[in-house]
């Protein structure tokens, strides 16, 4: 069936009209339709209600024009009945009451059917496929085995993550078995979102730029490749996004995936080599970019575009999610740049 939409056609590396552009955690404390909900709520009971995620969801659709949703979840939501216990902190992020450190820790996480256990977010893709009614594609996530082992371990955020690699370092069985469990639940339940209608599929492998390429291949690689595969399989196009990742980026590219993100410390054109120019890529501007001057803002989107020289297989994001004071109006004013910027190209 042939494609017609402008974002899922760029990730199957297509030609499109006008470049798509959508911005990680487009959903957020940026914007005032977000607070006021945020007031009433916390972010966990706003996840578990379906009608409520929704809504959040189509917020940014509106107000800014992206071409593409984001169900509105969190990566760290499985950690709730794999039994951990996870709460987020004002200020400080997320945190999970029972870290996993030994292996009976990880026999002792109960087994995580999605249907069962998140059927929340599977119900809040099927109300979001009616109500957006064919309009922009909407995209479902998970996190990357890695990235949500080291929130496991760690028992939170971290800057070293010197826990987790003390355990792939010290007790690899451990740490492999976690892994293990890790990639079929989230192979299970990203093929669960696309299932009940996810038309694109992001991983998120946020913390990855801390491991070498040699750990990347030994304690990473393989459990992603399961995830992506599996995401794969279902048809539609994968999305694989991590953060400081110049040196992993070709490892990345084998471990699967249909479109590499970039984060804005590369180069979009020298990142696109890495992956190979058979890919998509998206992004990938600096989301502090966003408090500069418009004429600023201009430049470096131009650059970003003139540097993806209408080649198809360009998705305009951000290098990693909005922060929580970007100006609303820059977003929106980037997305039109964006949108324009192929138009002019098309009349030359
Ligand atoms: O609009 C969207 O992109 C969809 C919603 C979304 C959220 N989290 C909601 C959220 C998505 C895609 C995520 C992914 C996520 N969650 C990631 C990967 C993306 C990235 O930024 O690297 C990670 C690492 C997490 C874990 C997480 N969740 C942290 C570290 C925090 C606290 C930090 C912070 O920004 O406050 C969260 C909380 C969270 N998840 C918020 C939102 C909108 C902030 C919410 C609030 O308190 O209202």
């Amino acid at each position: 069936m042939e494609i017609t939409n402008r974002f899922l056609r760029a990730c199957r590396h297509l030609p499109v009209d006008h470049t798509p552009v959508w911005f990680m955690r487009q959903a957020g404390r940026y914007m005032p339709e977000y607070r006021a909900i945020r007031e009433k709520y916390s972010l966990l009971e706003i996840c578990h209600q379906p009608d409520l995620a929704a809504e959040i969801t189509l917020q940014p659709v509106h107000a800014l024009g992206v071409d593409a949703a984001i169900l509105f979840a969190d990566i760290l939501l499985p950690v709730i009945p794999l039994g951990l216990g996870l709460e987020f902190v004002k200020g400080e992020g997320p945190e999970i009451a029972r870290p996993v450190r030994t292996l009976s820790d990880v026999r002792a996480m109960p087994p995580v059917h999605p249907e069962a256990d998140l059927g929340y977010v599977l119900a809040a893709i099927r109300l979001l496929r009616q109500e957006l009614d064919g309009s922009v594609p909407l995209i479902g996530f998970c996190g990357a085995p890695f990235t949500l082992a080291s929130y496991i371990i760690e028992g939170g955020p971290s800057r070293e993550f010197l826990t987790t690699k003390s355990m792939m370092y010290n007790a690899p069985e451990v740490f492999h078995a976690l892994m293990a469990r890790l990639s079929a639940l989230l192979s299970e339940y990203i093929v669960a979102q696309i299932e009940a209608g996810a038309q694109a599929v992001q991983v998120f492998d946020s913390w990855v730029g801390t491991l070498s390429p040699q750990d990347y291949q030994t304690y990473a690689l393989p459990y992603s490749q399961q995830v992506l595969t599996a995401a794969q399989a279902q048809n539609v196009p994968v999305i694989h996004f991590g953060t400081n990742t110049s040196t992993l980026l070709p490892l990345m590219k084998r471990a699967g995936g249909n479109v590499f993100g970039l984060d804005w410390r590369i180069p979009l054109s020298d990142g696109w080599k890495l992956v190979g120019e058979d890919v998509a890529v998206q992004g990938n501007l600096d989301p502090a970019v966003l408090f500069a001057p418009m004429d600023q803002i201009k430049t470096r989107v131009h650059e970003i575009l003139e540097s993806a020289g209408g080649r198809p297989g360009h998705i305009f994001n951000l290098g990693h999610g909005v922060l929580q004071h970007t100006p609303v109006e820059n977003l929106k004013a980037v997305v039109e740049m964006v949108h324009e910027f192929e138009a002019q190209a098309v009349q030359l």
